[in-house]
């Protein structure tokens, strides 16, 4: 135990970490056995109990054995169908991505129970999903509603936020760690889990494919990460909250049998396509026999014809595109689509302003036109059904500000010019209801 005395403190070195240590109180070295000659520094007691903490569940569970008894269940529970309809209450269109995620879901679950029950070695091997779509179309709120259907740890992480080991900002191990959290700290749940890798385009090499490598250190880097992940490696983490050093314990979970889902708008790959659309034309000699002269072809058409060499074109490294098998793009909403989402989910804006206003006894009603003139507002603004909340959020606050002035029950009517015009809602006086 190594003792030194300066001014009127004493400082022992933490037989642990080997920190010397000014000790000013006991919270500074917890422990101080002379009789042993060991002394632990606060940190590493902390570090302690958080792996302590972090094991204390999985080790107190059956984890794997329990789960593939519930196999069954969750097979008849989780068939594409039935994970569709629940898509279908909160998300409007987007079909196919539905049915791409429902069918995902539904065969992971499978693989699951195949690799429990079978002792012949044979494994059957997974379909990683990437999403494309343009923004606001539902990418991120699909794998969220995804998410908590499913009886198994998801967990979802914004890759823009990820950077390669060593710069400032999260290790992508971060991702498996999210998803050791989602299980309950269960490890054998979480190497069964789903993970969502949303802003994926954001780790996409500054210049598509031919950039050089040491131009773009720091994305390459992330995509080279994630890739071991993809692959199926042993994944290394510390807890939550714990500090990053050689010693600090940390856990293992095999990325193996995970699925990985990715997502993103890449915004700008409708113009790859197109240029590759082109020149394939041009080889074959029928160049604008396809398209009209002057008529673009639009969005939707070209990033259905998506091909994993436009994503390496993007500045996705081929071998992620490659365990990346699946390729779900998601449609543009349209003018009707997005006055469908103002009303019909579950989740609807127009049903929650209601439910906030009757709250105030109030019944609130919008017109059509209102309606039609927020989605018209939404596509002017080209960020999809984003901004939907937004733009009427913009009339609702007078609103909602002035209605609790008094609790006489009103009807408050939004128009079509209250959204174009700023012009008041009109209101009128109801006779009261009984509430509850
Ligand atoms: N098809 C849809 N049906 C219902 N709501 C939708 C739909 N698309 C988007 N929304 C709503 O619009 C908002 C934004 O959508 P979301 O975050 O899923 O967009 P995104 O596709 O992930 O876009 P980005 O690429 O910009 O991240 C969410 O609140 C979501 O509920
Ligand atoms: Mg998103």
């Amino acid at each position: 135990m190594a003792k030194e005395t300066k001014q009127s403190y004493q400082r022992y070195q933490c037989s642990y970490c080997k920190r010397v240590v000014e000790v000013r109180s006991q919270y500074d070295m917890p422990i101080i056995d002379a009789n042993v000659g060991v002394c632990i520094c606060k940190n590493c007691i902390t570090d302690i109990y958080h792996f302590i903490e972090a094991h204390e569940h999985a080790d107190s569970q059956q984890g794997g054995e329990s789960f593939a008894g519930e196999l069954d269940d969750l097979l008849t529970r989780n068939r594409p169908h039935i994970i569709k309809a629940y898509l279908d209450e909160y998300i409007i269109n987007q079909d196919r991505a539905k049915k791409i995620l429902a069918v995902a879901a539904y065969n992971h679950y499978k693989r699951m129970k195949y690799g429990y029950n079978n002792a012949d070695g044979e494994e059957i091997e997974k379909s990683n999903v990437i999403m494309i779509g343009p923004s606001g179309c539902g990418k991120t709120a699909l794998l969220s509603h995804l998410s908590k259907l499913l009886d198994i740890p998801f967990a979802v992480t914004d890759a823009s936020s990820l950077t390669e080991a060593g710069f400032v900002g999260a290790d992508v191990e971060v991702a498996v760690r999210n998803l050791y959290y989602a299980a309950d700290k269960d490890i054998s749940k979480a190497e069964h889990g789903i993970i969502y890798l949303d802003e994926f385009d954001k780790i996409a090499r500054k210049s598509g494919a031919n950039n050089s490598i040491t131009a773009d250190p720091g994305h390459e880097g992330v995509q080279q990460s994630l890739l071991k992940m993809l692959e199926g490696s042993m994944v290394e983490f510390a807890p939550r909250g714990q500090r990053k050093h050689p010693e600090a314990p940390t856990i293992k979970l095999d990325t193996k049998n995970i699925l990985f889902i990715v997502g993103g708008a890449f915004v700008g790959i409708d113009k790859i396509i197109a240029k590759r659309l082109q020149k394939s034309d041009a080889n074959i000699g029928f160049g604008a026999a396809v398209q009209g002269k002057d008529e673009k072809p639009k969005y939707d058409e070209l990033i259905h014809k998506v091909r994993p060499e436009d994503l390496m074109e993007y500045g996705i490294i081929p071998e992620i595109i490659g365990r990346l098998p699946v390729i779900c793009t998601l449609e543009t909403l349209d003018e009707d689509a997005l006055l469908r989402i103002l009303t019909e989910p579950k989740n609807a804006p127009v049903k929650q302003y209601e439910k906030l206003l009757s709250m105030d006894n109030v019944e609130l009603k919008f017109e059509e036109g209102a309606l039609r003139a927020v989605a018209k507002e939404a596509i002017k603004r080209k960020t999809g059904a984003r901004s939907l909340k937004g733009i009427i959020e913009d009339t609702m606050l007078d609103i909602m500000f002035d209605i609790p002035r008094t609790n006489e029950a009103r009807k408050v009517i939004i128009t079509e010019k209250c959204i174009t015009d700023g012009q008041s809602p009109t209101i009128e006086p109801m006779a009261l209801k009984k509430v509850g």
